[in-house]
């Protein structure tokens, strides 16, 4: 079993790295942090309650508020993808005063942490010193909390078995020409992370644009034993939670088609990462050495990937120069039976 600590900025995708957080196999959550990004940080906290509730999270799995800015930018979301809070088009999420909600928000104030990096060290605390199992730290946003984190506590970062991010790219980008949203947001962040003395791997979009939710999958999604309907026809949803999803399915499908014509579906980005901690057999991955554009007139938030091993370099993680294990391929079906089974568990409950 995988103690894990998600850290998050919701988000479609990011909501449904929640959903598998909750329910994968050879997965615990722990916890849940939000950052600054697809929306602001406040409506990332709020829309990461609102998961968890709605996803029928234990109710000692609390969620809390981190960076409401980069470390030294100002902060950039994206409406266009998100919809102005984050979660643009989701129906039948609890709303911020729905009072399961204000009950949630209580009692993760209650726990008495201030702050989300001080959140995630106790959790480390707990269970790496006392109960020596290692966590791991999962970043589906920019690694603002999670640089920070490593920053403040580098004595906790024994107790890290390793930091799984979303984000980043091998020669491509998404929010410019070749930098990738999150690595984007945040890029000295991101380098504070990838400086790390700690196990990293990297989730880039050449890997996540493979896991395209197609209309066979959104049909399967909505009625497991419904036949699949001829497109753009979908089946009714057998359960309350099954259109909520559909719903978050649909909007980030329109976003995706409009910004960047796909035309398949869009990408599950965030999701991956829960899958690769569930079942690192799904995917290829193989060690490079990463740096961040922090400079360049046009290249800011590029992943540097040194594909041709021209950085030989002595390195805190494993002393070849290489600081970063980058996805290359996942196996998308059972990427997508992972999906399809969480859901099978949520509705469960
Ligand atoms: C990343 O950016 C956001 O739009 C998504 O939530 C994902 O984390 C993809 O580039
Ligand atoms: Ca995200």
């Amino acid at each position: 079993m995988k103690h894990i600590w998600l850290d998050c900025d919701p988000g479609h995708d990011d909501a449904t790295a929640i959903l598998l957080a909750i329910h994968s196999p050879n997965v615990k959550l722990l916890g849940v942090s939000t950052v600054h990004g697809n929306t602001d940080a406040q409506n990332t906290y709020l829309n990461a309650q609102r998961c968890l509730y709605a996803f029928h999270a234990p109710e000692d799995v609390h969620a809390y508020a981190g960076a409401s800015t980069p470390l030294l930018r100002p902060a950039k979301h994206d409406p266009e993808i998100h919809g102005i809070d984050g979660l643009g088009g989701v129906e039948g999420l609890p709303t911020a005063e729905h009072p399961a909600i204000r009950a949630r928000i209580e009692s993760a104030n209650a726990t008495g942490h201030y702050s989300a990096i001080e959140a995630i060290a106790e959790a480390v605390r707990r269970v790496g010193i006392r109960n020596e199992q290692k966590v791991t730290l999962i970043s589906s946003g920019p690694m603002t909390n999670i640089a920070l984190f490593v920053s403040v506590y580098p004595g906790l970062l024994e107790y890290i078995e390793e930091i799984v991010f979303m984000g980043g790219a091998v020669g491509l980008g998404n929010r410019s020409a070749v930098a990738e949203y999150n690595i984007l947001c945040d890029p000295e962040a991101a380098q504070i992370v990838l400086n790390a003395p700690v196990k990293k791997t990297m989730i880039p979009i050449n890997v996540t644009h493979t896991a395209i939710v197609t209309h066979a999958i959104h049909c399967a999604l909505l009625s497991p034993d419904n036949p699949i309907r001829e497109p753009p026809t979908l089946p009714p949803a057998d359960t309350k939670l099954r259109h909520t999803l559909s719903t978050l399915i649909s909007y980030f499908a329109k976003s995706y088609k409009s910004t960047f014509g796909f035309t398949d579906g869009p990408p599950l980005h965030d999701a991956l990462t829960i899958a690769y901690v569930s079942a690192p057999d799904m995917f290829t991955c193989k060690r490079q050495h990463i740096d961040v554009e922090l400079n360049g007139m046009h290249t800011a938030g590029e992943t540097v990937v040194d594909i041709w091993n021209y950085r030989q370099c002595d390195d805190s993680w494993g002393r070849d120069g290489k600081n970063c294990q980058v996805a290359e391929v996942v196996d998308v079906p059972r990427f997508f039976n992972l999906f399809l089974e969480c859901l099978l568990q949520c509705d469960k409950v």
